[in-house]
């Protein structure tokens, strides 16, 4: 197994630094996506019907991102079905993240999830096993045509590139790519295997991560410190367990102090500070 795949994960627990705590862009995006992933559900039950629906969340993480996907397909497959007076299928989902990832905390959260939906849905929703599959998704995970529907957010800018040949170079490489719409274009084509249905920009402002309730004019109003306290929290819950494993704990109060205060300065007569994501739909060729 390489290091890798041990010390990427993102911050544990329920902490002030914690992924839990400090993933709302990111909940944010996949509600904006929400659209396109029913669009996508919609055209695969109108080609085959599904008995059995096997979905895949690659990088699903832990806390409450992980069953947002879960929640968003049972609640697009239930209305689909519903409309087009189909029996509910029966789920399959496959939580996938590196071995390092909290997967027990998720498996926690399973009985209250499971009673919210039973209240929401009723009898009217089919049975819905989750698993978790842990490794890289830059290996082989599941067998050969599989999988219905395979979702991924916020994951799949992680470089499979080993640290250990980064820590032989004496150089610090964060493992992390975000392409261009355009380079993102290229990549698909060239690689051939999928035809591409939506490739979509969406901006958010980088403070979306302070409350999900503050609303873009109390936004405006947020003192310079507040909003870079933020991003910071934001980046030390994604980032920290790389860093740490490799300049150690002892320097990530103070790396963070700095890195907030050069915020600081990179926000100043900065009215929005854009956060922009990719969101892609993609089918697979037969
Ligand atoms: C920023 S989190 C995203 C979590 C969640 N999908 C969300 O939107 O909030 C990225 C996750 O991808 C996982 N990840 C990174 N590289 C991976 C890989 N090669 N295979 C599986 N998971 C990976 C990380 O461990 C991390 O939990």
């Amino acid at each position: 197994m390489d290091r890798q795949q041990v010390v990427l994960h993102m911050n544990h627990g329920m902490g002030d630094n914690s992924y839990a705590h400090n993933s709302i862009i990111q909940k944010k995006v996949m509600r904006e996506a929400k659209g396109i992933v029913e669009e996508s559900m919609m055209r695969l039950y109108t080609i085959i019907p599904i008995h059995c629906f096997k979905v895949a969340d690659l990088g699903c993480s832990s806390g409450p991102n992980a069953l947002q996907l879960v929640s968003n397909v049972i609640d697009i497959v239930h209305t689909t079905t519903c409309n087009l007076n189909l029996k509910p299928p029966i789920f399959q989902f496959f939580l996938n993240d590196l071995f390092g990832n909290d997967f027990n905390s998720i498996f926690k959260s399973l009985p209250q999830f499971s009673e919210i939906i039973e209240e929401k849905k009723g009898h009217k929703c089919g049975a819905c096993f989750i698993n978790a599959t842990p490794g890289t998704f830059y290996k082989s995970l599941f067998p050969n045509n599989f999988l219905h529907f395979v979702h991924s957010s916020f994951s799949l800018h992680w470089l499979s590139q080993n640290l250990i040949e980064a820590i032989k170079l004496e150089c610090f490489d964060l493992p992390l790519y975000d392409p261009t719409i355009e380079e993102a274009k290229e990549v698909i084509e060239d690689e051939g295997s999928f035809t591409l249905q939506r490739l979509e920009s969406v901006i958010l402002d980088w403070s979306t991560n302070i409350k999900e309730a503050v609303d873009d004019d109390n936004n405006n109003k947020l003192d310079l410190n507040t909003k870079a306290e933020f991003t910071t929290k934001f980046i030390r819950a994604a980032l920290e367990p790389l860093l740490k494993a490799k300049f150690g704990e002892e320097i990530m109060d103070e790396l963070f102090v700095r890195y907030k205060n050069k915020i600081v300065q990179l926000i100043m007569g900065v009215k929005i500070l854009e956060f922009p994501t990719l969101i892609i739909s993609l089918i697979k060729k037969v």
